[in-house]
This record gives C-alpha cells, sequence and structure tokens, in this order.
C-alpha cells in the first residue's frame, strides 16, 4: 500500500465519530464514579483531578473528596487547609487552590450553581479550553471539542500531525484537526471515546491498534510512524536544585512549616529547609539559637517536578529540652498520625512515615 499523507488521505473524517462512539459504548469506561450523572459540580471535580493525574490514582481521591466536600457551597465554605488535607498526594497542588478559588467564584457569581456551558465555564480558575468543553459536554450535552494529552496523541497520530504539541503552531493544527472531527450529536459518548481511546488503545508506547476503531484511515498507522508520534518535547536537562531538610522531633511530634504561597508545594506544611551552603549545625543555631543535642543524616530524597528536579538532604535533630517551641503560625507540631491526614507533600509525607516512630 503507498504511503499515505495528509494531503491525499481518503476524507474519513465524516464517519470518524461515529466509529469513536461505537466503539465507546462497547469498549470504553462506564462505571466510574463521575459518570452517569449531570451534576457539573461532580464531573468538574473529576476533571480537574483527571487533568494530570491517571483514573485509578483518582477514583478513592474523587470519593473522599465528594464525601468531605458534597457539593460547590460546602467546598466554597471550607477553609484552604481543609481543600489542601483533601488533596495532598495527588501533586500539582495549583489545581487545589484554583478548585477553590473556582468553588468560591461559583458561590459569589453564580449563586451556587454551577455553570454548565464551556463559554462561562472556561471564565473560572483552573479551567482551560479544554476542560471546559469536556465538563459542558457531559453535564449538559454542549458539542464542543477537547484536547488534552490522550487526545492529542489520537489526533496526532490519526492526522499525520508533526512536531511537539507544546509548541503553539502544532497545538493549532490539533485543535482544529479536533473540530473538524465532533460530531452533530452523541457529544457525551465522543468525548468519553476519545478519553478512552488514548488511555486505553492509542496508549504512548505499545498502541493496540488491531482493536483501534479509526485505524484504516489512521495516518501514523499508514506511514508506520505510530511510536514517532506525538513528537516529544525538545529535551533540556532538567535543572538540579539540593536543600537540606530539618527533621526536629519532641515527645513523638515532628516540626513542620507553612510553605510559602508562592513556589512549590505552596501552602502545603512541610519540613524547614535551609541552603546546601549551611551546616545542619548552623541552621538551628539560626532557628532555635542553641546548636543540637544529636544531629544525625537520614537517606536523600530526590523528587522531579516539572521545571526541575530537587534533591533533599534531610537531616534528624534532637534538640535540649524544651528549646524548640514554635512559636510563629507558620510552624506546627505534628504527630505521625497527625502528618498521616495533614496537607502535606507526598515525599515529605513518605519520610516522615519511614522516620518517625
Ligand atoms: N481523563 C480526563 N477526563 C476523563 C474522564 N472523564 N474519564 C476518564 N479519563 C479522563
Amino acid at each position: 500500500m503507498p504511503p499515505r499523507t495528509a494531503a491525499h488521505a481518503p476524507s474519513s473524517v465524516p464517519t470518524f465519530a461515529a466509529r469513536v462512539v461505537a466503539w465507546q459504548r462497547v469498549h470504553g469506561r462506564h462505571g466510574l464514579p463521575w459518570q452517569q450523572t449531570r451534576d457539573a459540580y461532580r464531573i468538574w471535580l473529576s476533571e480537574v483531578m483527571l487533568q494530570q493525574t491517571q483514573v485509578t490514582t483518582v477514583v478513592p481521591y474523587f470519593e473522599r473528596f465528594i464525601a468531605r466536600f458534597p457539593d460547590v457551597r460546602a467546598l466554597a465554605a471550607a477553609p484552604l487547609d481543609d481543600v489542601l488535607a483533601a488533596w495532598a498526594g495527588l501533586g500539582y497542588y495549583r489545581r487545589a487552590h484554583h478548585l477553590h478559588a473556582a468553588a468560591q467564584a461559583v458561590a459569589r457569581d453564580h449563586g451556587g450553581e454551577f455553570p454548565t456551558d464551556a463559554t462561562t465555564l472556561a471564565t473560572l480558575p483552573g479551567i482551560g479550553r479544554s476542560t471546559a468543553a469536556a465538563i459542558a459536554a457531559f453535564a449538559s450535552g454542549e458539542r464542543g471539542a477537547i484536547l488534552d494529552g490522550n487526545v492529542k496523541r489520537v489526533l496526532a497520530r490519526h492526522a499525520g500531525i508533526d512536531g511537539w504539541p507544546g509548541e503553539p503552531r502544532v497545538e493549532k493544527r490539533l485543535w482544529d484537526a479536533a473540530e473538524a472531527r465532533v460530531p452533530d450529536h452523541d457529544i457525551e459518548a465522543y468525548t468519553q471515546g476519545m478519553m478512552d481511546l488514548g488511555a486505553l488503545v492509542c496508549t504512548r508506547t505499545d498502541a493496540k491498534c488491531l482493536v483501534c476503531p479509526v485505524t484504516d484511515d489512521c495516518i501514523a498507522r499508514h506511514e508506520d510512524r505510530v511510536d514517532a508520534l506525538p513528537a516529544p518535547r525538545p529535551r533540556k536537562a532538567l535543572p538540579q536544585r539540593a536543600v537540606q531538610l530539618l527533621v526536629v522531633e519532641r515527645a513523638g511530634a515532628v516540626l513542620l512549616e507553612r510553605r510559602p504561597a508562592q513556589g512549590i508545594w505552596s501552602g502545603l506544611w512541610s519540613l524547614p529547609e535551609f541552603a546546601m551552603e549551611a551546616s545542619p549545625v548552623d541552621a538551628c543555631v539560626a532557628r532555635f539559637g542553641v546548636a543540637p543535642a544529636a544531629c544525625e543524616p537520614l537517606p536523600p530524597i530526590a523528587h522531579a517536578f516539572t521545571h526541575f528536579a530537587l534533591t533533599m538532604h534531610p537531616w534528624r535533630v534532637r534538640l535540649a529540652a524544651g528549646i524548640a517551641d514554635a512559636a510563629s503560625p507558620a510552624t506546627t507540631w505534628l504527630t505521625r498520625e497527625d502528618a498521616r491526614g495533614a496537607a502535606l507533600p507526598a515525599p515529605i509525607k513518605r519520610l516522615l512515615d519511614a522516620t518517625l516512630v
């Protein structure tokens, strides 16, 4: 078979959606806790959780979150700290800040009624064009294109779109391909079908083209470029950063500090940090006015953020009794039990679980 290119592929776009819809009805996902509802609050919450996190991780968080904050008014009225605690471990905490801000905007500006049209949804914090269209499709059957990471992969392959999708020129072509395929009806099954196809069949590695409903006219498949599309981000090595941490214990509790509003882990409780240049003795003198009675290095922890890689070097320190009072509101003492349910970054939670008795 001669290779097909976008220019001379037969126009299959008109039947694309019908094939995705028929496939979704039989092979797609149906039993997820945010499906079979038109409740825009639940749909929104699930879509925000699913923006950067896989379904299997999201399900228990979603259920706990809904039990804790059953509607948008409850979420809007909750302290940010409670929202961050319910989010802790899902990562990308900006989403939790946006979630809280969006709930407050809905309570304030929309009388507590969650909007269901994409135009209004897109005015809320943390809801971009694709998420707005997905929520509108599921909550009200509104017709619109979505373009999340999974869908970008399906379309880059099916339409044979070269280049890294993070480039505006490439993203524009992907949106055009997404718009061209949106059906006039069955938008819910189509939208879910595109997500499911990307997650279950058109996977990044090991795509299952033999069971794909749109394989016949997939340009990547015809050109044997499934593994090459979409093109990866041009790689720059992640900048490396390192910090040291203090694990200060007192009567079975550990000293935590609230992270500043800006930067990583904003608003979460974490261990006191100090620069690589300083010694843990210097750090204790600077903070507590005394050198530690004992000081022991713990194994380093590596954690990759989107824009840099961080290595944390923790020190377990013991201070002479009565010295380390946490006077400021930005510090607190938590037991290992308390720390489990608190708004702590996942790597810090793991460290405390492994360290504290
Ligand atoms: N990823 C983003 N939204 C999703 C959804 N509604 N179902 C499954 N995976 C998703």
